[in-house]
C-alpha cells in the first residue's frame, strides 16, 4: 500500500438497495467499533436512508456517503437533490462517474466535471470512478480511457478532497475481478497519471470485492481502499472484507 500515513478506505456502495428497517438492523451488526486503526469504512445507501442512517453511523466512527448529485446547490431542479443537501445529511463523501451511471443514464465526463466542482464548492469529498469496457481493454486503449476520464481534473484538482476508485467495467458486479497484475499495471497509471495532474490521492480497486479476494487485492501495491457493491448489501461480508483491509495494511 502506498501513501505511508494515509489510511486506506472501505466503501459500501449499496447502489439501488436498502429499506429503513433493513438499514437499522444492518448498522446494529456492524458492532460498536467496525473501523479498524488503519482503515476508513464508509456506507453509500441510497438517498432516503442517508438522514436516518447518518447518527447511528458516525457513532461508530463510519462516514456516510451518497452515490450521485446534482451540481447546482438549490433552486427549480426538480427531482434533484444537491451538494448542499448531502453535507445538511452529514455526507463527507459522493461517488461521481460510476459506470452505471455513465452507461444506464448516459452521465459524460463534461457533467461529471461539473458535479464535482459542485460538491467541492459545498465541502465534499467525491469519490471519482473511471474504469474501462471490456472491448476497450482488449483493444489496448485501457490507459486511453482512463485518461480521457482524469482529465477532468485538470487544473482544478490541486489540494481538492478526492478519492479515485478504479472499477473496470466487466468486473462490477460479475464475480470476476482483475488478475493482480492488472490491478497493479493499472493503478500505477493511475497514480502517474494523477501526479501529472497535480493529484495526489488514494486510488481505491472496486468490481467483485468479496471477502475471500479482498486481502490479495488490497495488499497489491497502489492499491489504497476498495470500492464494494453486492459484498457489501450483508454486514458480515462488509465486515470481512474490512477486516482483510486490516490485515493487508498492517
Ligand atoms: P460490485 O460493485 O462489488 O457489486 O462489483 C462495485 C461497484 O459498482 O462499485
Amino acid at each position: 500500500m502506498s501513501g505511508a500515513e494515509r489510511r486506506c478506505l472501505v466503501a459500501g456502495n449499496w447502489k439501488m438497495n436498502g429499506l429503513l428497517e433493513d438499514a437499522m438492523a444492518y448498522v446494529a451488526e456492524l458492532g460498536e467499533n467496525p473501523a479498524p486503526e488503519h482503515v476508513e469504512v464508509a456506507i453509500m445507501p441510497p438517498f432516503t436512508l442517508l438522514h436516518p442512517m447518518s447518527g447511528p453511523l458516525s457513532e461508530k466512527g463510519v462516514r456516510l456517503g451518497a452515490q450521485s448529485v446534482y451540481f447546482e446547490q438549490k433552486g427549480a431542479f426538480t427531482g434533484s437533490i444537491s451538494p448542499l443537501m448531502l453535507r445538511d445529511a452529514g455526507c463527507h463523501y459522493v461517488i461521481l462517474g460510476h459506470s452505471e451511471r455513465r452507461d444506464i443514464i448516459h452521465e459524460d465526463n463534461a457533467l461529471i466535471r461539473k458535479k464535482m466542482l459542485a460538491a467541492w464548492q459545498a465541502g465534499l469529498e467525491p469519490i471519482l470512478c473511471i474504469g474501462e469496457h471490456l472491448e476497450e481493454r482488449e483493444a489496448g486503449k485501457t490507459n486511453d480511457v482512463l485518461r480521457e476520464q482524469l482529465a477532468i481534473l485538470e487544473g482544478v484538482a490541486e489540494n481538492k478532497p478526492l478519492t479515485v476508485a478504479y472499477e473496470p467495467v466487466w468486473a462490477i458486479g460479475t464475480g470476476r475481478t482483475a488478475t493482480p497484475e492488472q490491478v497493479v499495471e493499472t493503478h500505477a497509471f493511475v497514480h502517474e497519471e494523477l501526479a501529472r495532474l497535480g493529484c495526489d490521492c488514494r486510488v481505491l480497486y472496486g468490481g467483485s470485492v468479496k471477502p475471500d479476494n479482498a486481502e490479495a487485492l488490497l495488499a497489491c501495491p497502489g492499491v489504497e481502499g476498495a470500492l464494494v457493491g453486492g459484498a457489501s448489501l450483508q454486514a458480515d461480508s462488509f465486515m470481512r472484507i474490512i477486516e482483510a483491509a486490516a490485515r493487508a495494511a498492517g
